[in-house]
This record gives structure tokens, sequence and C-alpha cells, in this order.
């Protein structure tokens, strides 16, 4: 518990607090983050914050009261249309990023099919095993059972698989463009031509790609189709606070026409307070964040966006031949843009990873198989020599035999021992207390996390695991563990 100070704090004094309280987070100003954040440049920057600042009161719940507001929104989606191959049928919304605008789409998806498929009281989505989780929030919020399908293997959803997954039940199939784990695209058009056929909806998730690769097109780089010009998408989202550069809470969401769209609305007309609507999750919305991509769109216009793009591949065309060069590391897949999983097949790449993690590096640690994650944005221009000379470094200390290494064989084995032999509840408390030990909590990513990762491997089954993370986001708002920190 903590009461509200019984006296307001002058503002320098808060101020200050919380620039304290931010020195502990991840340096991306100096590129040092491999994701979440896509910095550009002071300028960029600047802009933001003012545009934000300008609407920070601002609602967009009501458009009639904002009707600045509404015209941002209504150009923002529009411009995106156009980018994406839309004509004049094509419709949209601005949601709070991509998961709002993947569960808008499913959600879409099976009240467009109670509409003309009202048979089907079960419905299905058939999507690739890489796509978003969000899609199985969507299946969890929604009722729309998830079949996710094996990728093949260069990651990359497996067409006739997908196809022989379909079922009387089926209303929507999902292709990523590309998809985050890999950076590899789905075979967009095969998969549109096989909801096509079975009369089924489309949705590509070009969450990541959406704003990058009309440009990296252009500059000439091989991107194949997954956008409206594929007959048989349907739907489409793409997000701005990603590689369309605006501040966080911003995503669009696009549909083939008005039709389909109208079955994201939600409309309550008997309330006392009023004659409700809303196009998309939220109620209020903030006005900043439209104000703000409105601004980085027309800041930038195609030509910034271009020169980013340029800039992007040119950083990850350095960072690909890097990577591959260095002995024992290789590039899963074929990646289409700055996103790149780097696995191994001699090292464990966890151990690499925190080697990086100790020399100031932040990146993701992925499995299915074991990886580390890499979205290049502008900023690692000026960095991705360092990392290369740092990643160098890494691999050469996890090949090297070392007493925290040793440690980390030693815990794993004992851990496999003890899977075998331990009923599986006391393998799940143990788990989670080697978790919490080596710093688990909160979500900070501890700077040796190899053990656990491995830990986490041997769990004789996933229901464990779901449940040491339902712990673990638990413990996230609690004061206790924040004191611990
Ligand atoms: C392909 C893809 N889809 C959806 C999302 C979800 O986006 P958000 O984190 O903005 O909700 C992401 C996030 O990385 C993504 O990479």
């Amino acid at each position: 518990m903590l009461p509200l100070p019984s006296r307001g704090i002058p503002p320098d004094q808060v101020l200050a607090r919380m620039r304290s309280a931010k020195e502990r987070d991840v340096r991306w100003q100096e590129g040092r983050v491999w994701g979440l954040v896509y910095p550009v440049d002071d300028d960029l920057e600047r802009l933001l914050r003012e545009a934000y600042a300008m609407f920070i009161t601002s609602n967009a719940l009501n458009p009639m009261a904002f009707p600045s507001l509404k015209r941002f929104e209504a150009e923002v989606v529009a411009m995106t249309a156009h980018l994406l191959g839309g004509d004049e049928e094509t419709v949209g919304n601005l949601t709070s990023g991509g998961t709002e605008s993947l569960l808008m789409a499913v959600k879409t998806a099976r009240d467009w099919a109670r509409a003309h498929r009202p048979h089907i009281t079960a419905p299905e989505m058939v999507l690739p095993a890489s796509a978003h989780p969000a899609f199985e929030k969507a299946s969890h919020y929604f009722g729309v059972r998830s079949v996710r399908v094996p990728v093949d293997d260069a990651f990359r959803a497996d067409v006739e698989a997908m196809r022989a997954a379909i079922t009387p039940n089926t209303i929507l199939l999902v292709g990523s463009a590309p998809s985050y784990p890999q950076g590899v695209m789905d075979p967009i058009p095969e998969l549109a031509a096989v909801a096509r056929e079975h009369d089924l909806l489309f949705h590509v998730d070009a969450c990541l790609g959406g704003f990058f690769l009309p440009f990296a097109r252009r500059l000439g780089y091989p991107v194949p189709d997954f956008d409206f010009t594929v007959d048989g998408v349907t739907s489409l989202s793409a997000d701005l606070h990603k590689f369309g550069y605006t501040t966080k809470g911003a995503s669009v969401i696009l549909y083939r026409n008005r039709e389909l769209r109208r079955h994201q609305f939600f409309v309550y007309t008997d309330w006392s307070g009023g004659v409700y609507a809303s196009p998309t999750m939220a109620g209020s919305r903030p006005g900043g964040t439209i104000a703000a991509a409105w601004a980085v769109m027309h800041y930038l216009g195609e030509e910034g966006y271009l020169r980013l793009a340029k800039q992007v591949m040119e950083t990850t065309a350095r960072l690909r031949a890097g990577i591959e060069g260095l002995d024992g590391l290789r590039i899963l897949g074929d990646p289409v843009m700055g996103v790149l999983a780097i696995g191994s097949d001699a090292l464990n790449v966890y151990e690499v990873a925190d080697e990086l993690t100790l020399r100031g590096w932040h990146l993701e640690r992925q499995q299915f198989p074991p990886s580390l994650h890499l979205t290049v944005s502008p900023a690692h221009a000026a960095v991705a020599d360092r990392f290369l000379d740092d990643l160098a470094a890494a691999v050469e200390r996890a090949r090297r035999p070392s007493l925290p290494k040793l440690a980390n064989a030693l815990l794993l084995n004992v851990a496999r021992w003890m899977a075998r032999l331990l009923p599986a509840e006391w393998m799940s408390r143990i788990t989670a207390r080697s978790a919490a030990l080596a710093g688990v909590r909160g979500g900070e990513t501890p700077q040796r996390s190899a053990a656990m990762y491995g830990m986490l491997a041997t769990l004789p089954n996933r229901g464990d695991l779901h449940e040491l993370v339902l712990d673990i986001l638990d413990q996230f708002t609690s004061l206790e563990a924040q004191e611990k920190r």
C-alpha cells in the first residue's frame, strides 16, 4: 500500500525524481536497444514532442468536439491506404498499436462471419506458428479458435499445410509481412489464393513492414507483393509507432471495403448518457498520438521515409555480413528488411546474449530455435560496427569455458535430472524460484540468463511455464517487486 503524498510536490522536484528513475532505463538514445523503440534523430523527436504537447489534453472520443483530430485521423488512414495499394473503397482506423489492430481484425472477421456464415458457431482462424501472439489474445478475447500451423524450413508460412488446416469452421487466414521472430515474408499471394478458393477473409499483419516495405521496394530491394494489390487480402495492419517513427500508441487497421469494417464498430443506443459509438477497442483516445502521427508523416514525406529505409537497409546489410562472418553464428531464414534472428548450431546463443548484456546491449531472446532478435532502426547506423566488435568478443567468450558457464551447465543438468524425478508442480515451483533468483522479477533481463532459459526449456510441460509467467506478471505492479530492484 502506498498513500498519496499528503502535500503536492513542486514540479521541479517531481521531474528530478523522474529523471533519476529514468537513469536505469535502457540507453536507447545510444542505439543500445535492438527493438522496442525506433529512434531517428533529435529533429524528429523535437517535432513529435511539440505535436504531442499541442494536443496533449484533446480526446478523440468525440470527433465533433475535436474536428482537428478527426481530420488528422482521416488523413493518416488515407495516406496509409494509398501507400499500401488501397483504392477509393479502402477504409480504416487508427488504433493504439499492433495488438489492437490485430484484435480488431479478428473481431471484425468473427462478426462478419456471424452475419454471412451464421451456421458457423465455433469459428476458427488458421495462422502460421510465427504469427504474433496478439492473435492468441484475440482468440482468447473473442472466442475464435486459433489453429497454428508449423512454418517451413525457411520459417515462412507453409501454404499447403495451412490449406490442409482449413475446416468448415474456418473464417479467417493470416499471414505476416514480415513475421516478427525471423523477419521473413509469408507467401502472401499464395495464401490470398487459398483464401479466395475457400471464400475466407485474409488478414495481412504488416505491423512491422507496412511503413517500411513500400519504400524498400522503391529503393530496388526485392519485396514480394503483400498489400491490397493482392486480390484476396481483405484487411491489413501497419504500425505507425514502429517504422512510421511516431510516438508509441499508433497503428492503422485497414479493410478492403466499408461493408467489412462495419463489423468492427461498436454502437450502444440505449444509454442514459446518450447514444454511444466507438470505432475501436478504446473509449477515450489520446489526441497527442493522432497529432504526432500526422506530424511525422508530413514532416518525413516520401522522401524522408525513403532516406530512412535506405539507411536501415544499408545498416542491415553490414550487420548481416558481419554476423554471418562470425564462426558459429548464422542468420535464420532470409529476412526481407531490418528484422533479423541470430541463431547458432555450435554455440549457446543465450550465453552470447549474456555477454552482450554485460557490454550494455539489449536484445530479446527467442525460442524454437534459440535465437537473438534484432530490429534495426535508423539510429543503429552509427553503432553497427561497435556492436559487431562486441558480438565478436561475446562469441569468443561464449566459446571459452568459464565459471558462470560451468555453473550454467551444471544447473541445467541438475534441472534435467530433477525434471525426470520430481512431480511436475514441484519442478514449476523450483524453476519459478530459480527464475526469481536469476533476476526475472519485474521483467528485468538478468545479466546472466542463459541458465534460466536452459531451465525453462527443461520444464516437463508448457502449462507450468504458463503459471510461472502469470506469477511474474502478477509481480509487475507490486510495490514489493519495485523495491527489491
Ligand atoms: C508482426 C507484428 N505484429 C504485431 C505486433 C504487435 O504490435 P504492438 O506491440 O504494437 O501491439 C508486433 C510487435 O512487435 C509485430 O512485430
